[in-house]
């Protein structure tokens, strides 16, 4: 397919038997020793400056440090210069980016033409006003032109309020009362969304904090299975009617559980038997995968579409909700003609100039440079290198690609899931989840040593500023890594 940085759909079902194998061996991670050496000859000697941050905003951030990706074992690393695919810590230290600001980067760090344009913008307007600004049009209309599904769109602040705003529209437009999600996906930390999160069947566990009646009209049915979705659909057919589905269109965690290729398509036609509106969280594929998203991709068309991270180009303040005009006029501002009823949405920040300038100069760099071709192309090439190299040291790890969003599972934390029949087995799943993301923590640990930033050690996003050089001096990173782990003799 072409305009799309996935140049080959994966074989699901290899993924799954891979993945499944990998599962049913015992962890294999970095050697004890290994990671000793890490932490004494790297961390501890090399990289002082943040260890010393660290430890003065441990008294003042909780955890010390203000995002969850940023964690890093032994401890956080601090930065202070990125541009392409490079990034730097403040003790000079050089790394691969392969994290790409948690997805947002996908012409790299700081691309230069956009710098310019904000700076510009900047000048004579400063970031916000709280008053419309000429590229909050500019990047809506560029965002329609490209996205099949979408006729309007609505700035927000991130992917969570976006995801919120959708989940309000579905209510209102189909008076329909539950939501359906994917078990395991992630759709923002928002009361209603925080179930089944990471691991299917997993339902309100992660949401500490939330009250458990929240989700009451809630549920979530299992990745790449179109029966218990139909059965969740058929059963609130009896309890007030299902108001959206809402899925990533690549699976869980932005592929990190594949679906079938036709599977989006299935999801649509059990949307349109059961009168739900079909939501499509495309906060990490649009304008990833391609300008005209996964929908275009699968060419399957929700009713209303999530954006976030790239839609202001790694700028603050990145969210949106597009869709067809009929659902999108539940966001109008104002009062509405007729009287008709309005979903809450508001933000004091959202779509200021700067978000908005930033995303529409990113937007339209992505599309003149291909860079989710080129991005995807990075992609495919780090995916065979791992390949490659996970076959030489006879490694039960699994590496695979959608285009420039690459999963090297080691340990297959977000691969287990939980089944709700078997109780008794609840309580040991949820100890193994967490044995295996320590694991996982500890590889992260090895990678960043070895100058790779990963995504929480098993996601690698590439941007169109990875050239086959930076690749391969990736691989050769990793591969030092690789002859490290558990029973690799070298
Ligand atoms: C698929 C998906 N949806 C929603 C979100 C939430 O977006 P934000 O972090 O901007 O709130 C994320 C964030 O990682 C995401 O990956």
């Amino acid at each position: 397919m072409s305009g799309y940085g996935i140049t080959h759909y994966h074989d699901t079902k290899e993924i799954y038997r891979q993945l499944d194998r990998l599962l049913h061996q015992p962890v294999r991670s970095i050697k004890a020793e290994a990671l000793k050496e890490y932490e004494e000859e790297y961390f501890n000697k090399k990289c002082l400056k943040s260890k010393a941050m660290i430890e003065r905003a441990k008294k003042f951030i909780p955890g010390g440090v203000q995002h969850n990706l940023a964690f890093n074992h032994p401890f956080p690393l601090v930065f202070d210069r990125a541009e392409g695919a490079i990034l730097e810590d403040i003790d000079g230290n050089r790394y691969l980016d392969f994290l790409n600001a948690g997805g947002p980067a996908v012409l790299g760090s700081n691309p230069p033409g956009v710098l310019k344009k904000v700076e510009e913008l900047l000048e004579h307007c400063g970031p916000s006003t709280g008053l419309f600004h000429e590229y909050e049009l500019k990047i809506a209309e560029l965002i329609c032109s490209h996205i099949p599904s979408v006729e309007m769109f609505r700035m927000l602040n991130s992917g969570t309020e976006a995801c919120m705003a959708s989940i309000r529209v579905a209510r209102l437009a189909t008076h329909k009362k539950n939501i359906v999600k994917m078990g395991g996906a992630y759709h923002g930390w928002s009361d209603q969304l925080a179930y089944g999160i990471r691991l299917p069947g997993s339902r309100h566990f992660e949401a500490k904090g939330v009250p458990v009646h929240i989700f009451k009209q809630t549920q979530e049915f299992f990745p790449n299975d179109l029966k218990s979705l139909e059965r969740t659909l058929r059963a609130n057919t009896f309890r007030g009617g299902t108001a959206a589905v809402i899925i990533e269109p690549l699976g869980p965690e932005s592929g990190t559980r594949p679906l079938d290729f036709d599977f989006n398509a299935g999801v649509r036609d059990l949307c349109d038997k059961y009168g739900a509106l079909l939501i499509f969280d495309e906060v990490v594929t649009a304008f990833r995968v391609g300008m005209a998203g996964a929908q275009g991709y699968f060419g399957v068309m929700p009713d209303l579409t999530v954006f976030g991270k790239i839609v202001a180009g790694g700028y603050p303040s990145a969210g949106g909700l597009g869709g067809k005009r009929e659902y999108m006029n539940y966001l109008a501002a104002g009062i509405k003609a007729g009287g008709g009823k309005k979903a809450l949405v508001g933000g004091t920040l959202a779509a200021n100039p700067l978000s908005a300038a930033a995303g529409y100069f990113t937007l339209e760099a992505i599309d003149r440079t291909n860079a989710c071709q080129k991005a995807g192309l990075a992609g495919d090439r780090l995916t065979r290198g791992l390949q490659e190299l996970i076959k030489k040291y006879n490694l039960p790890f699994v590496a695979y690609n959608q285009g420039s969003i690459c999963h090297l599972e080691t340990v297959g934390t977000m691969l287990l899931h939980i089944d709700i029949k078997k109780f008794w087995k609840i309580k040991s799943t949820i100890k193994e989840a967490h044995t295996r993301k320590k694991a996982m923590e500890e590889m992260g640990a090895a990678y960043m040593a070895e100058g790779i930033v990963t995504l929480a050690g098993s996601r690698l996003y590439t941007s169109a500023a990875f050239t086959d050089e930076l690749i391969d001096e990736a691989l050769t990173c990793f591969e030092r890594v690789f002859k490290k782990v558990d029973g690799v003799t070298s």
